[in-house]
């Protein structure tokens, strides 16, 4: 009775969140990379184009059509029992098609030490936690990874890269791009997670037809991933993207799976995983109570644009780091020019400002900022460059979107 009643107060709010605009969202800029591309991220998106781009340092091709694959591993188990693991991030031709194993000479050995000694140590620990082998052979896992897709990223040949740039660099910064797409995936993409809140967990017993899966993850996501089973058994997902820039520092750009997978469309199992839950994939505001600081992000219908200011104020300049005290259902903002509050119907931060108590809302795995119990915001256009607009609560202006807590 009561996980009945707590399954239809979940419902409840899922189905009153604010629906994120689907299909376009970008992830970029949420996990920082050791090398810069110097790559525009709001130009074409790979595979969109309709004349022949020439800069193939900042445009990603032939392998346009880049497939972030994971699995779901369980027998053996691998990774945490309620987590899918990563397996690659694969350059597809725009047709489908993919080259592999493209430049033998960069097929580098020892990519742990090559990730820890260029600063990449936060993002070895993460695959060895997330990116882990059947057998055990992670360093392998990951050298294959590499050797075989990696070295077909055109944005990754070595002379795109900054001039003075290590050996290994592009590795590096490939590596670090697939944790950083993960790691949005646990915060926004989170396949666990979409099943869970669609109501299907790995049991012994249940079978699922393949259009709940895709259901699920399209109402969290608002993309469709390609699902591969084994033996009736759900046991890799494919999400798709298209990328703005280069695979270094780009912008991805989810899409629906251009293909089916291999599943059946009944009687598909998901089992489940030995092994402990983990409690280590990143945080966010609906699981752990509010962060204690945060970067407020714009997520416009066209993906993330840039965010707030000190001020209140959008903009694609730095952004603030805000102070949040309270908890998800009340708490205040804070930022390094004052307390920021919703007067007049807009936003403001500074030192004469009486705070406004504002609500985090959970959606599709973001957490939004809302105020009077709405989580629309609008301005009079969008920036960019020193452009500044003000932030105005609801829907009145002429772009809306909405702001996530990150
Ligand atoms: C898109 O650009 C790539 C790289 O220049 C080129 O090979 C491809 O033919 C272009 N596609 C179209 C439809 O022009």
């Amino acid at each position: 009775m009561f996980l009945l009643t707590l399954l239809a107060a979940l419902t409840s709010v899922i189905v009153a969140s604010p629906t994120i605009a689907p299909a376009r969202r970008s992830l970029d800029g949420l996990l920082s990379q050791t090398i810069s591309s110097g790559c525009s991220t709001s130009g074409t998106a790979s595979c969109t184009n309709t004349t022949a781009i020439s800069n193939t340092c900042c445009f990603e091709s032939p392998g346009g059509l880049l497939v972030l694959t994971q699995f779901w591993d369980t027998n053996p188990s691998t990774g945490p029992s309620n987590s899918w693991t990563i397996h690659g991030l694969w350059p597809d031709h725009c047709d489908g098609s993919f080259d592999q194993n493209c430049d033998p000479s960069r097929d580098y050995t020892n990519i742990a030490n090559l990730l820890t000694s260029q600063g990449a140590s936060s993002t070895l620990s993460v695959m060895q936690m997330f990116w882990v082998d059947i057998n055990g052979n992670d360093e392998t896992f990951w050298e294959h990874e590499w050797s075989t897709h990696g070295t077909c990223y055109s944005t990754l040949r070595r002379s795109c890269l900054p001039s003075g740039s290590p050996t290994g660099a592009e590795a590096v910064a490939f590596f670090q791009t697939v944790v950083r797409l993960f790691q949005a995936i646990v915060q926004s993409f989170n396949i666990f997670g979409a099943l869970q809140a669609a109501g299907i967990t790995p049991s012994s017993t249940a079978t699922h037809t393949l259009s709940s899966l895709q259901s699920a993850l399209q109402t969290a996501f608002g993309v469709t991933p390609a699902f591969d089973c084994s033996s009736g058994a759900v046991n890799q997902a494919y999400i798709y993207f298209h990328l703005k820039g280069s695979v270094i520092d780009g912008a991805f750009v989810p899409i629906n799976a251009p293909r089916a997978g291999s599943c059946p469309s009944t009687n598909i199992k998901y089992p489940l995983k030995s092994g402990t839950p983990t409690t280590t994939t990143v945080s966010h505001a609906s699981q752990t109570g509010l962060p204690a600081t945060a970067t407020i992000r714009t997520l416009t219908s066209s993906g993330i644009v840039g965010g707030l200011l000190t001020l209140g104020t959008w903009s694609t300049q730095t952004l603030a780091t805000m102070t949040l005290s309270g908890s998800p259902s009340g708490f205040t903002m804070t930022s390094s020019k004052g307390p920021c509050a919703v007067s007049g119907g807009s936003l403001n931060c500074g030192s004469g400002v009486t705070p406004s108590t504002f609500t985090a809302v959970s959606s599709g795995g973001n957490t939004l900022l809302a105020f009077g119990g709405s989580s629309s915001w609008t301005s009079d256009g969008v920036p960019s460059g020193t452009t500044v607009f003000t932030v105005f609560s609801g829907s009145s202006h002429a772009q809306d979107y909405q702001l996530v807590i990150t």
